[in-house]
């Protein structure tokens, strides 16, 4: 048990159950490589880096070289694919960290090549292609002339072409994901036509990895389902139809801290946006939006407290949420309280949260403040 009064338990169990649902989907001739940045999408990023160094990962995917010096840190040896930007300064001591790099243009290979040419090392590199997100990446017609001009400059090496995927999680869009598609395999064919090939080809998110088996090419950089959530509720339903199941790992957890009863037409709050109706048992829970609970699951949300779910009324405050636990018995201060997660036959699913809030499970978990203590379990 611990002493804090909020915290996140995850479930390394869990986690190396979906590297293996996951593994199962890509066969044996194709790299797993996990996306592990935005702090693990919240679950932590030292603690998931150790978890998948013991499961069957072969590469993973970060943002930063911020990320790339904390899980070498950790021991982590495993390739790395730095998939954000870098800033000039840093590429040298991440080539260091045998690191390689994802860039999107011509601009982004020379500067790698002229930074390390002067630590006399080589980067290794993977071009992204922007088939059609309008995001990142050379354009398809571009492609060409761009590995040429790359594969004539010194210190860098072409070790991989990607590219993302917009729509392969929206299970009634199958047209533009086929489109993106397409123009990734005309190109790799008129690269080979030229003589042209890269060692790694990897275009999937957890979408394509989960829905696209013909994308998966020989390594997929999944995220969000490593850690046991589908993108959307149509690509959950699709895949527990297929018997692809993934287990959620996150559970954040906080601890009443005060118990008391306040009478009929009591404001709760700031702003006095609730008011009691009748007699109201509150517990007082130690977190608050600074921890990543959303305001806007102000008089909407809920927590869970002893198995029941209780409803959070009032403003959520900075680090205080009160939450009316009227018809709960046996409440005492120090109880564990879910806000994300299953306490007895209850569970409040990252999902849940996220439509109460209009965004996406995505977004709720990498929300959760990385100062909140995770523990492994
Ligand atoms: C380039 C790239 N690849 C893979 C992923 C993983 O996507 P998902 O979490 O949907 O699996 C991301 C996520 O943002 C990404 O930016």
């Amino acid at each position: 048990m611990t002493n804090d009064l909020t915290w996140i338990e995850i479930s390394s169990k869990n986690i190396k159950h979906n590297v293996s649902a996951l593994r199962n989907l890509i066969g044996g001739n194709c790299l797993l490589a996990p996306c592990i940045k935005g702090n693990a999408y919240g679950h932590g990023l030292e603690g998931v880096a150790k978890i998948v160094a013991e499961s069957q990962v072969d590469w993973i995917c970060i943002d930063s070289f911020t990320e790339l010096q904390i899980i070498r840190d950790q021991g982590v040896n495993l390739p790395v694919l730095i998939i954000g930007t870098i800033q000039k300064e840093l590429i040298a001591a991440a080539a260091a960290l045998n690191a390689s790099f994802l860039i999107f243009s011509l601009d982004d290979a020379k500067q790698i090549s002229e930074q390390c040419a002067l630590e006399h090392q080589t980067a290794k590199v993977h071009l992204k292609i922007d088939t059609g997100m309008s995001r990142r990446g050379v354009m398809p017609s571009k492609a060409l002339e761009t590995i040429r001009s790359i594969n004539g400059l010194k210190n860098i090496e072409i070790e991989g072409i990607g590219t993302h995927f917009a729509t392969s999680e929206y299970v009634g869009n199958t047209h533009f994901f086929k489109e993106q598609f397409n123009v990734l395999t005309d190109l790799l064919s008129t690269l080979k036509s030229q003589g042209i090939c890269a060692k790694y080809i990897h275009s999937s998110n957890s979408g394509a990895t989960i829905r696209y088996p013909g994308s998966h090419f020989n390594l997929v950089r999944p995220g969000l389902s490593i850690y046991g959530y589908f993108p959307n509720k149509e690509i959950k339903k699709w895949s527990n139809q297929k018997g692809i199941q993934l287990k959620p790992s996150l559970t954040l957890k906080t601890r009443v801290s005060g118990l008391k009863t306040i009478p009929e037409s009591c404001c709760v709050g700031y702003g006095c946006t609730m008011k009691t109706r009748r007699d109201t048992d509150v517990a007082i829970l130690p977190i608050g939006y600074y921890d990543g609970l959303d305001r806007g699951l102000s008089n909407y949300g809920y927590a869970l407290i002893s198995g029941r779910r209780a409803k959070i009324i009032g403003q959520i405050s900075m680090n205080v949420t009160v939450v009316d636990i009227t018809g709960i018995d046996d409440v005492s201060i120090g109880d564990e309280s879910v806000l994300i997660g299953c306490q007895g036959e209850e569970e409040i699913t990252a999902e849940e949260v996220a439509g109460q809030l209009g965004t996406i499970n995505y977004e709720v978990l990498t929300r959760l403040r990385e100062g909140i203590p995770r523990y492994y379990i």
